[in-house]
């Protein structure tokens, strides 16, 4: 059944605004409305400045997901969410300037977040740098679910692989740990942890030949992400990977978020059972023939729209070029 997506537009008020590490910014909004029906992986467009300059929204992941409480109506659980950024340009720059009190024009929860495998044993979530933030959301379910126990029989071990140039590059380590997670972690200059890069924690820890039931989700940089699936290739193990993309309206309409993927993985069979209990874009979107299809080349392809049928993928069905 396609389950119709509960898209909101919203006026979320800044209720915290403050650096994460050196390099990162963490703004918490109160969205009761985003929050209620928000997955982990799914993503928000923000419009910055109420000028409309910029004048497109920006996309961000969701890195914590608070849902207001149902049950007592009471203010301690009014429904957030929390953005973890990097500046990166003249948007980015804007937002970080942005006060507890203002409020900002949000769109979401929007795409297809992470799902839970059939007979998941083992959760390997790898994060390079800011790719860290959507994973956070994703690892605190997991927990929660456990601590719920409404995951199957046996309950999942994860293991958190953090990533980064240097120290300044990690984040999350202590979310983590409230968690009772013992994230693994990484720097290109030795700075924490050990040195080298998290693609290294990940073959070093599929090494040890138990991955029966292991599923990786990962978010960083393309080139992370390309080696990830590579690796998860090597070993036969399923692997979701979040990837970012220019997006200009979020909703599938502009066509500028879309990214080649193999056409024999298009299938709808393989589709559903990837992703069986998700609010998923219509079927007729994921084969949408303007799209496009290019099948006489080596390896047939297929535009895909991240902000529709993504951000999460199979990392199989991604042309990693
Ligand atoms: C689904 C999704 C989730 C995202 N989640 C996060 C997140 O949780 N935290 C976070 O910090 N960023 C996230 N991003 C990236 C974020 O949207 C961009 O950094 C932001 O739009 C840059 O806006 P700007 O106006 O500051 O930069 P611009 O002036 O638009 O660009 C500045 C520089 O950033 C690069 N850039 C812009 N957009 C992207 C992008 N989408 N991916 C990679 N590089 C980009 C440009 O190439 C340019 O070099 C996400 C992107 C997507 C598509
Ligand atoms: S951002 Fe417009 S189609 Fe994806």
């Amino acid at each position: 059944m396609v389950m119709k997506r509960k898209i909101r537009e919203v006026k979320a008020k800044i209720v915290h605004h403050s650096r994460l590490g050196e390099k990162y910014f963490n703004l918490r909004l109160l969205s009761p409305e985003i929050a209620r029906v928000a997955q982990p992986g799914q993503f928000v467009m923000l419009r910055v400045a109420e000028a409309r300059d910029p004048y497109l929204r920006r996309p961000f992941s969701l890195a914590r997901i608070w849902p207001p409480d149902q049950k007592e109506k009471n203010k301690k659980d009014p429904g957030l969410i929390e953005i973890w950024y990097q500046v990166r340009g003249r948007g980015t720059h804007l937002m970080s300037r942005l006060s507890v009190g203002e409020k900002v024009d949000l769109l979401g929860p929007l795409g297809r977040g992470f799902w839970l495998a059939e007979n998941l044993k083992k959760a390997i979530l790898v994060g390079g740098g800011i790719g860290l933030a959507p994973l956070i959301a994703w690892a605190e379910k997991l927990q929660q679910d456990k601590k719920e126990r409404r995951l199957s029989a046996e309950n999942p071990e994860v293991l958190v692989l953090v990533g980064g140039k240097s120290r300044a590059e990690i984040l999350g380590w202590r979310e983590l740990k409230r968690m009772r997670l013992e994230p693994q972690i990484i720097t290109e200059d030795g700075s924490w942890g050990k040195t080298g890069l998290v693609t290294d924690l990940l073959e070093r820890e599929l090494m040890t030949g138990r991955n029966e039931g292991t599923v990786i989700y990962a978010c960083g940089p393309w080139g992370m992400l390309a080696k990830v699936a590579q690796i998860a290739d090597q070993f036969d193990i399923p692997c979701q990977v979040l990837l970012e993309s220019r997006m200009a309206c979020g909703l599938g309409a502009c066509l500028g978020c879309a990214v080649k993927v193999r056409v024999e993985h298009a299938g709808k069979e393989l589709l559903k059972k990837s992703a069986p209990n998700e609010e998923r874009a219509s079927e007729e979107s994921l084969f949408d023939q303007e799209a496009g299809w290019a099948v006489n080349t080596p390896v047939p392809f297929r535009y895909a729209r991240v902000c529709q049928e993504g951000p999460v993928f199979l990392a199989a069905t991604v042309i990693w070029e």
